[in-house]
């Protein structure tokens, strides 16, 4: 695992970042008014919510990276190898000269990609999308050095609202969602999210989704309920960024981690549940919260898919099905598609 950059200071739109990189942000002032405004709407509902975005500050984003390593948590390293079996016939396929990665994080599976397209040859540009700061500007860095000619444009952004700031094609494009971060959207959001991302592609482009697939509960419920109790300190995470960003007073060990399977509606759903009756501050807001005994804030959906349901979703979304790439065991898909 690699250790995780201190947080750069916050550079602003286009800003030299060094050779062959650069990284332009959008969330300088921006991102602490959605997280007022989505605790806000959120922890005012009768059933308290909050998107799981704001789980990844510098903290988060390095949780995150512990669960990935977990025994419990297979979809990164099921995901990796799949890169890792098919990344050549990728490369082959797409000749992208470009790569769009949306919640690159540290790209660490995308180097699989990049190795490939690399040594296809074809590569010129990676455009890594995230909203944690820190690690655009660590791909910034390192990416150009280990890769010979390639240029990196990092966009700091959320994206749901930021794809507009994605630098126009300089050639063939593959876009890539990996992760099975697909899955944080409900099926209204996500039916906005794929049409979004129809529109970052021309004719002869190519996407690249990650996502979890449907399987037995109790692998799935394993996988969020990991018995180091990382997932738990990840949820709770969350917490630490209102206390931190709003002024708030929640006492994050108040809250019990629950994570389960939700059967009907096949998504991975977690929360915190309140273990006693209290009211916390949240003192950028001027709010009071009332907690009672056992109440929950849902703070994450983690959709599981099938093949049929997802391709459906790519056509609605005007994108056709060019290839599924699984594992053997069904655990996890990557399903490349084309502008229909
Ligand atoms: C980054 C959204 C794909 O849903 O599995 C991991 C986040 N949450 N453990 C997922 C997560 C709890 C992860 N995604």
């Amino acid at each position: 695992m690699k250790p995780l950059a201190e947080q750069a200071p916050a550079i602003h739109d286009g800003a030299p970042a060094g050779e062959g990189a650069r990284v332009d942000s959008h969330l300088a002032e921006g991102e602490t008014r959605t997280l007022a405004q989505d605790a806000l709407v959120g922890l005012t509902r009768p059933q308290k919510e909050l998107p799981p975005k704001h789980f990844y500050d510098a903290r988060g984003a390095a949780l995150f990276d512990r669960i990935c390593e977990l025994p419990e948590y297979y979809p990164t390293r099921t995901e990796r190898s799949i890169l890792e079996e098919r990344a050549a016939e990728l490369a082959r396929l797409t000749g992208a000269v470009e790569l769009v990665e949306l919640g690159s994080g540290t790209a660490s599976k995308t180097r699989v990609l990049l190795d490939a397209l690399h040594h296809a040859g074809t590569l010129r540009r990676y455009v890594p999308v995230d909203v944690t700061e820190a690690l655009v500007h660590e791909c910034a860095r390192e990416l150009p050095r280990e890769y010979s000619g390639l240029r990196v444009h990092g966009v700091v952004g959320d994206f749901e609202r930021h794809l507009d700031r994605i630098p126009p094609p300089e050639g063939r494009r593959l876009v890539v969602f990996l992760g099975g971060t697909i899955g944080n959207f409900a099926p209204s959001a996500r039916r906005r999210l794929l049409a979004r991302l129809t529109r970052l592609l021309s004719p002869g482009d190519w996407l690249l989704i990650g996502a979890d697939l449907v399987k037995d509960p109790h692998v799935l419920e394993h996988a969020y309920n990991d018995s180091e109790g990382v997932t738990a300190e990840f949820n709770r995470n969350l917490l630490h960024v209102l206390n931190r960003e709003l002024a708030a007073d929640f006492r994050p060990a108040d809250f019990e981690h629950v994570a389960f399977f939700d059967r009907r509606r096949e998504w991975i759903e977690m929360r915190l549940r309140a273990r006693r009756a209290h009211t916390v501050n949240v003192g950028a807001l001027g709010m009071r919260v009332r907690f009672a005994l056992g109440e929950e804030i849902r703070t994450e959906i983690s959709a599981k898919f099938t093949r049929t349901r997802l391709e459906r979703e790519l056509a609605a979304a005007a994108l056709r099905p060019a290839r599924w790439l699984s594992d053997a065991r069904e655990l996890f898909a990557l399903t490349l598609s084309q502008p229909a």
